[in-house]
């Protein structure tokens, strides 16, 4: 008897890890939601707030903590810390002031530090964590000249992102076109400039991602492309890039549609991703390119599915790989796709949840984030 029931409960736990996923939702309103994915169906489990405008979140699955940056761009700004448990609950466990307009942060340096990309206000920051006080450093980014496109008016850094060696902080500037690199001091957690990587005029870098150690994709928004590059790791210098593949995120290789804004970028075994915010290619939706990765690196275009909303902002494959959960951010909308692990191609769409308040086409308002909890 006793046997029998410690079996059933067993068999319990199994089937609700199985088939139940949380994912982590950020909205410009101020709030992060937990919501959970059961079967297909999305239903919203915990939120907290935390006020100023969330724009971006970055999950340590080790400590459960979300690191949450602010695009707050007047008076003042923050960077916070939240809990969240293993029930789903979310509780705000930190804060520290930070400078205006923050679009993404990362984790470095053991777990100790965050590094922050500002993009209103041209800075690169770093925090000692746990967050309290102010930034450890900030660094005010310079250009020599405007660029071609008229958003290239100053420096406009957009993502941090961490190397595979955990030496070396890149981060893509949108308004520059330079891929900034910094080396980590790992007895201080600072960042010492390195030699930037400069790309063509008008390329408008926005987010990055490592594929292995030795390629790094860097996804485009103001040309609408994707770029390959080949990482080098020289002898006690810093890292540097080589670019090796430029491709655009349409199929037979064509130019995205006037307006169109490529978002995030991401990989998965041999496949890469990115999001194509406002091309409009499913009316009224915008949509995500799938492509596939030889063993080099190098990139084929395979598809554009629908993102089942408009201005995919961010976009995460889960571990397993079945799945990617995309935030459409001027609908609001989570959306959950199938991914076909061996092939790497998306869809159909398992679920869609409106969450808060929708936004205005091109307006820093709408779902900022999301990000699978595991
Ligand atoms: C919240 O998520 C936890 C963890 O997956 C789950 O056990 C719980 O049932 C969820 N609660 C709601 C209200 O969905
Ligand atoms: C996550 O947190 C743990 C525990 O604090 C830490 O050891 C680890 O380095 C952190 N991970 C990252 C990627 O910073
Ligand atoms: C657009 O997205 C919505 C919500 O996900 C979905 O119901 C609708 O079928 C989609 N339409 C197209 C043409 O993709």
């Amino acid at each position: 008897m006793l046997f029998h029931a410690l079996g059933l409960g067993l068999l319990s736990a199994l089937v609700q890890t199985g088939s139940a996923a949380n994912i982590f939702v950020s909205h410009y309103t101020g709030v992060v939601y937990t919501l959970t994915l059961t079967g297909s169906t999305l239903t919203q489990n915990s939120t907290v707030t935390l006020g100023g405008q969330p724009s971006w979140m970055t999950f340590n699955s080790t400590d459960r903590t979300l690191y949450v940056a602010d695009e707050t761009g007047s008076g003042s700004a923050s960077v916070w810390s939240v809990a969240a448990a293993t029930n789903g609950g979310l509780k705000q466990s930190g804060k520290a002031s930070a400078p205006l307009g923050a679009v993404a942060n990362v984790q470095y340096g053991g777990g100790n530090y965050l590094a922050s990309a500002h993009y209103q206000t041209s800075i690169i920051s770093t925090h000692k964590l746990p967050l309290s006080g102010s930034a450890l450093q900030t660094f005010s980014l310079t250009m020599s000249a405007r660029g071609p496109n008229s958003r290239q008016d100053a420096p406009h850094p957009h993502e941090t992102i961490v190397d595979p060696t955990e030496q070396f902080i890149l981060a893509p500037d949108l308004g520059a076109d330079l891929i900034r690199i910094y080396r980590i001091d790992a007895s201080t957690g600072k960042l010492i400039a390195c030699t930037p990587y400069t790309d063509t005029p008008g390329t408008g870098p926005r987010h990055a991602t490592f594929w292995g150690k030795n390629v790094l994709y860097v996804g485009n928004e103001l040309a609408n492309s994707v770029h390959a590059f080949t990482v080098s790791y020289p002898d006690g210098g810093c890292l540097t890039l080589t670019k090796f593949q430029t491709i655009t995120t349409m199929p037979g290789g064509k130019a995205a549609p006037s307006g169109t804004k490529v978002g995030e970028v991401r990989v998965k075994d041999n496949s890469l991703y990115a999001s194509n915010r406002r091309d409009l290619s499913f009316s009224p939706n915008d949509s995500m390119a799938a492509f596939s990765l030889d063993t080099s690196g190098t990139m084929t275009f395979q598809a554009i599915t629908t993102s089942g909303g408009t201005y995919p902002r961010t976009f995460q494959i889960n571990k397993a790989g079945d799945m990617v959960v995309i935030g459409d951010q001027t609908t609001a909308n989570v959306v959950v796709v199938k991914r076909d692990v061996a092939t790497g191609a998306l869809g159909p769409q398992i679920a869609s949840m409106r969450i808060g308040v929708a936004g205005h086409a091109e307006n820093d308002d709408g779902l900022s984030a999301v990000l699978w909890d595991e």
